[in-house]
């Protein structure tokens, strides 16, 4: 077959990427093989640790640790001082959102998809706050459905809290139109970004979010226990961090302190220095590449995934999103979801892994308003990434071809 992206430098990424000599890695939205230059950064920092002392190591790398905010705005569009770096994308966005100035009856319209830990956390603050969480449901193509959006927004509402790049399922949710209808209503946008940064091209200013999360293993190749949070001047200005410490505040006189005016306020003292700079050279990474292409070719992949799987007897693929050009900014990207009648996904993730082929499972236990309400079973989670190849995908298709004869 002709190569479909002859400008896409596959080979030279694929040599980046040491990994791909040992596995399929079909597992990029767990967390992605990170590419050398990742894995150098972040054990010699840890070495130069070893060598001469922690604090002394971080203060040698200091101008390099201060210009991983600056690769994270560029990437993204913001400015230095609206990131945070943060351990994760989970506490990226609990800072956000529990830090939040909610009233009684606030009202929080999220989505079918919406990330578990964030709904959890959504469900813990209407018990704490008395906020009123409110879904809104899918279209046909099973993405936010934006009319019911923005009759909910007339309605009022204090937030719209959106997952990107769902857990499972192909879905890229129309992130653009989204920010479009928040700024008609004047209502705080909250961006769970975790599975669409570095899968899909991202500018804040053009999505229009106060606040994005995201982590560092996912799309963006870097280290794992490493995340960023993003949020605008009038997130800043909004939102308190809920718990401070020494680096997000002074401690002015015996009775005051003053918290810091930037998004550092929302980052620990401690952290993994090592790590920090390892995302940073992720995003440089990815920052050295053409992300239009990249993505293009991980939405590729992911469709010609979907399609050559459902020639498998039995197997269906069960992802939401709309067909490329009927969804605006959204989609389908590289994360594919699919059973096979009479198979049990675990048992079949586990025999995929026994032929050095990575994945995982998807079950409705983590997502009731969407795998649940749609009374799926456990799938199993392929998740395909732009250094991947048809290749690959050939072998995938073909091992779970035989491990589920018909
Ligand atoms: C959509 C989404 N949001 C947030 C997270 C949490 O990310 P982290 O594990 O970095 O906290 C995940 C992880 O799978 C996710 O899929």
């Amino acid at each position: 077959m002709p190569n479909p992206d002859p400008a896409f430098p596959i080979e030279s990424l694929r040599r980046d990427t040491p990994g791909v000599e040992n596995v399929i890695h079909f597992n990029n939205a767990g967390s992605s093989l990170p590419p050398q230059i990742v894995v150098d950064t972040t054990i010699g920092h840890l070495q130069r640790e070893a060598e001469i002392g922690g604090y002394e190591a971080a203060n040698e790398a200091g101008a390099r640790l201060d210009s991983v905010y600056d690769s994270i705005a560029a990437f993204i569009g913001g400015r230095p001082d609206q990131v945070a770096v943060i351990e994760n994308a989970t506490r990226a966005w609990d800072m956000a959102v529990y830090g939040y100035p909610f009233k009684v009856g606030d009202r929080v319209l999220t989505a079918r998809a919406e990330y578990v830990s964030n709904m959890l956390a959504l469900l813990q603050l209407q018990q704490r706050h008395g906020i009123e969480i409110v879904l809104i449901d899918d279209d046909e193509h099973g993405q936010i459905d934006l009319t019911m959006l923005e009759r909910e927004l007339a309605a009022g509402a204090t937030m719209v809290s959106l997952t990107h790049v769902p857990t499972s399922g192909g879905l890229i949710n129309p992130a653009t139109e989204v920010g479009a209808l928040c700024a008609a209503y004047d209502t705080f946008y909250v961006l769970d970004a975790c599975q669409s940064v570095g899968q899909v091209p991202i500018d804040v200013g053009e999505i229009g979010c106060d606040v994005l999360s995201t982590t560092g293993r996912k799309y963006l190749r870097g280290p794992r226990g490493t995340g960023w949070l993003y949020t605008s001047d009038r997130a800043l200005e909004r939102i308190e961090p809920p718990f401070l410490d020494l680096h997000a505040a002074d401690w002015v006189t015996e009775r005051t302190y003053e918290i810091r005016a930037d998004a550092k306020r929302f980052e620990n003292w401690e952290t993994n220095f090592a790590g920090k700079l390892g995302l940073g050279a992720a995003v440089d990474y990815a920052l050295a590449l053409d992300m239009d292409a990249a993505s293009a070719r991980t939405v590729r992949l992911g469709e010609l995934l979907r399609e050559q799987l459902q020639t498998v007897p039995g197997l269906r693929v069960h992802d939401k999103g709309a067909p490329s050009g009927a969804g605006g900014s959204g989609g389908r990207g590289g994360i594919v979801t699919f059973d096979v009648s009479g198979f049990d996904s675990d048992a079949l993730k586990q025999a995929l892994s026994d032929r050095s082929i990575n994945t995982t499972s998807s079950g409705a236990a983590r997502a009731h308003f969407d795998l649940g309400a749609r009374n799926l079973p456990t799938l199993i989670r392929a998740s395909v990434h732009y250094y991947n190849t048809e290749d690959e995908i050939d072998a995938f298709v073909a091992a779970v071809a035989d491990l589920t004869p018909s």
